[in-house]
């Protein structure tokens, strides 16, 4: 946007540091960025977690302006070095993505997830501010619309609305976020930050809902539906919130939040039923499980916001977006396979076969 004009350029020509690339919306970032954007370059920083699959990068791999370096976020010496690798004035950006992601495994344990979500997001903030003056444009903390908490209809969560959450997931993110504010009001620090609804598409891990439901069909086995199945999300396809952040670093204004959704809201059984007609399989496929604790009943976001000021919006329907990633799947069957590990296999049995 012409007000932004001389950060955009700085921003066009930069090095960004892009923290947990090797994840799901990370990974389509960073493939966005590169494929439209001829003058950026990108060094991304990941912890390679369980959840990370450096394959999503296969097409980047050998761009001269990709780099990849193993550091955790969390480790401030490691974040130095990281830094260091951008350049003698370290990077013009930073775009954090890298977090422990997955509710329910922090529903076992939260310690990763304050570390990766709340002390790492600490720590970034600390080694960036080293650089404000040296070239460092902006940093991007991308989190979620569970920092709202559950939302009752006919209400959409807009930027100004309280935090009000309920897993240790959301809180470490909504922990981190807070430290990006005390860090725009203390130090006048160049932050945005983005609040996305769920997200699906190609690559994605199958432990979240709707990969694991496509998994599972394929593999002629039942899906597991949360308590009655009436749980509502917003779901938004990962292109179109790789693209959203990409606005609010190139476009947006300091200090804002800016909220991304799919405009679909839809329940979970809904859904369910949708992935079953793309599957061939009937309702004796879904297998009810006993409901999440603490699961949140209703999230619903207002983008109004960014597609004002940004110039954002959505490109993918859910219909289309859900046909797109069912077929995704089912031609990168070998991607699958891999990553349906041992680890995988007893996170499985621990989450479902004793519910
Ligand atoms: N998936 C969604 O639906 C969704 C929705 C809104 C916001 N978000 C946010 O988007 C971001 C990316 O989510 P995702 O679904 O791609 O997650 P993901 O779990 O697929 O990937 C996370 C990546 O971060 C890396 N990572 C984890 N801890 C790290 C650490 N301490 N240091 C360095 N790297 C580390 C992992 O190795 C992995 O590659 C997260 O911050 C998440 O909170 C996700």
């Amino acid at each position: 946007m012409a007000h932004n004009s001389p950060l955009r350029d700085a921003l066009l020509s930069g090095t960004w540091l892009v923290t947990g690339g090797c994840g799901f919306i990370g990974s389509e970032f960073i493939r966005q960025a590169l494929r439209t954007l001829p003058n950026v370059r990108i060094v991304n920083v990941d912890a390679l977690s369980y959840a990370a699959s450096p394959e999503r990068l296969a097409t980047v791999a050998s761009d001269s302006r990709y780099k990849f370096f193993k550091a955790n976020i969390a480790h401030p010496a490691e974040v130095q070095a990281a830094f260091e690798a951008c350049g003698a004035n370290g990077p013009t950006a930073v775009i954090n993505f890298a977090a422990e992601s997955h509710v329910d495994r922090s529903l076992f344990t939260g310690v990763p997830f304050v570390l990766a979500n709340t002390v790492g997001v600490q720590v970034l903030l600390e080694e960036s501010r080293k650089y404000v003056g040296k070239g460092f444009a902006r940093f991007v903390q991308v989190s979620t619309d569970e920092v709202y908490g559950d939302v009752a209809a006919p209400h959409r969560s807009v930027e100004t609305d309280p935090i009000h959450t309920s897993s240790p997931y959301s809180a470490s993110k909504a922990g981190g976020e807070l430290l990006v504010q005390a860090f725009i009001r203390s130090f006048n620090f160049p932050a945005v930050i983005t609040r996305c609804s769920n997200n699906y598409g190609p690559w994605h891990w199958p432990e979240k809902m709707i990969p694991l439901f496509i998994t599972n069909l394929l593999a002629g086995k039942k899906v597991p539906v949360y308590g009655d199945g009436q749980q509502r999300r917003d779901w938004i396809h990962v292109e179109d919130h790789a693209s959203g952040i990409l606005a609010a670093l190139l476009k947006g204004k300091d200090g804002e939040i800016y909220n991304f959704d799919g405009e679909i809201e839809i329940d979970n059984l809904a859904l369910t039923k949708k992935l079953l007609a793309l599957a061939g399989r009937d309702e004796s496929f879904i297998q009810y499980v006993k409901d999440r604790p603490g699961h949140d009943r209703r999230y619903a976001l207002d983008s109004a916001k960014a597609q004002r000021e940004l110039g954002w919006h959505q490109k993918w329907t859910l219909d289309a977006g859900l046909k797109q990633t069912f077929e995704w799947f089912v031609a990168n069957k070998s991607w699958l396979d891999k990553v349906l590990n041992a680890e995988y296999q007893a996170y499985y049995k621990q989450q479902y076969e004793v519910r």
